[in-house]
């Protein structure tokens, strides 16, 4: 049965408490919903989205990401062995940079180690466990909420201030729109990404039985401890060829690339409540994440336990270690220039 919505419903926002900083730094929930009742919920810790709520066809709702209810929760998740990044924004780096290292205008650059001797997700204390600031919140026609994070020069060892603005916008059409920019006093290099759990049937099922879609035939070469090789690999016909609809995997950890210009990247359908999520972006690949040890320990919100396969990331961005392959596309932001990255998720209900 159908359900007609109300289009009398109007989008909202509100904002409460979601808890403090060991430094005492409050740190707020800010909930945003779309006319058709759609709701976002971001924090300022790590610009993280704890909650996507869609509205079903049936009428019902299902949040499709991972999360906890506490602030605690996520602060503490970054001390686990793997940390999962639960739903935050990542910087200055998304993925690994290898041996932490990397050249910029003939010097050498030496980051915080905090992946062997990788620097992986911005190093040590990155973007996800930094607090952001609310610039801007929108609840008429448009439902979105602006926030911008300062990094100093130097910050784990990455040169310039980075100036960094995120918008995220709810549409009308249920797409969740994320849209990054970047300034920098000095050249530095830039990379950054989202890292929600998703899962169509809501946080207590496993995504196996949600069919992925990932729209190329190539992805990155990458050695034993996921490093990019620099080497392409034509993926037509293997184990990760999803070009047509496939389950999803039980492990992947790895990154494919995005050639087909102005087209979608990735899709995840899940037949048991016909809802279906589609990724568009401005980046070159997706990162696509299952698995790892990071969900053995993990008691998620509501109390749920999570477990390897409770969510699926879809991690748009440029390629990890891009600052060391010079046949990657850049990833070096110039003193004056702007960094942008758009990326849309996109929600079906049929
Ligand atoms: C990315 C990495 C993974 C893992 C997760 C976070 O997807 O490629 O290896 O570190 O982030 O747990």
């Amino acid at each position: 049965m159908e359900i007609k919505r109300n289009s009398q419903i109007k989008t909202t926002s509100t904002k409460d408490l979601f808890g403090l900083m060991p430094d005492g730094t409050a740190i707020y929930a800010y909930e945003l919903s779309n006319k058709n009742g759609m709701k976002l919920k971001v924090i300022t810790y790590g610009a993280t989205i704890t909650k996507l709520e869609m509205p079903l066809k049936n009428g019902e709702m299902v949040d499709v990401v991972l999360g906890f209810d506490s602030l605690e929760s996520y602060i503490q998740s970054f001390n686990l062995p793997s940390p999962p990044y639960m739903g935050a924004t990542v910087g200055r780096y998304a993925g690994r940079i290898y041996k932490s290292t990397f050249s910029l205008n003939r010097k050498k650059i030496i980051l915080n180690k905090n992946d062997n001797d990788n620097s992986l997700h911005g190093g040590a204390i990155g973007f996800s466990q930094k607090v952001w600031t609310v610039k801007d919140i929108h609840s008429g026609k448009k439902s979105s909420i602006t926030l911008t994070y300062s990094s100093p020069a130097g910050e784990e060892n990455y040169p310039g201030k980075l100036e960094v603005e995120l918008t995220y916008t709810l549409s009308k059409e249920n797409e969740l729109i994320i849209e990054y920019s970047a300034k920098t006093t000095e050249d530095t290099v830039v990379n950054l990404t989202h890292h929600s759990y998703f899962n169509l049937d809501g946080h207590l099922s496993n995504v196996l039985d949600q069919e992925l879609i990932v729209n190329t035939h190539r992805m990155l070469e990458t050695s034993v401890e996921n490093i990019p090789t620099g080497r392409f690999l034509e993926i037509e016909n293997t184990d990760f060829d999803f070009f047509a609809p496939k389950k999803c995997p039980s492990k992947i950890d790895n990154t494919f690339v995005l050639d087909r210009k102005d087209e979608f990247a990735a899709s995840l359908f899940n037949k048991k409540n016909n809802l279906k999520m589609t990724v568009y972006t401005n980046q070159p690949g997706v990162h696509i994440y299952v698995g790892g040890n990071c969900f053995n320990a993990i008691k998620g919100k509501a109390n749920a336990d999570y477990h390897p396969l409770s969510g699926i990331c879809f991690e748009t961005q440029n390629y990890p270690d891009a600052p060391n392959n010079q046949n990657f596309p850049s990833a070096v932001l110039k003193k004056g220039a702007e960094y942008t990255h758009n990326t849309i998720y996109k929600f079906q209900s049929f």
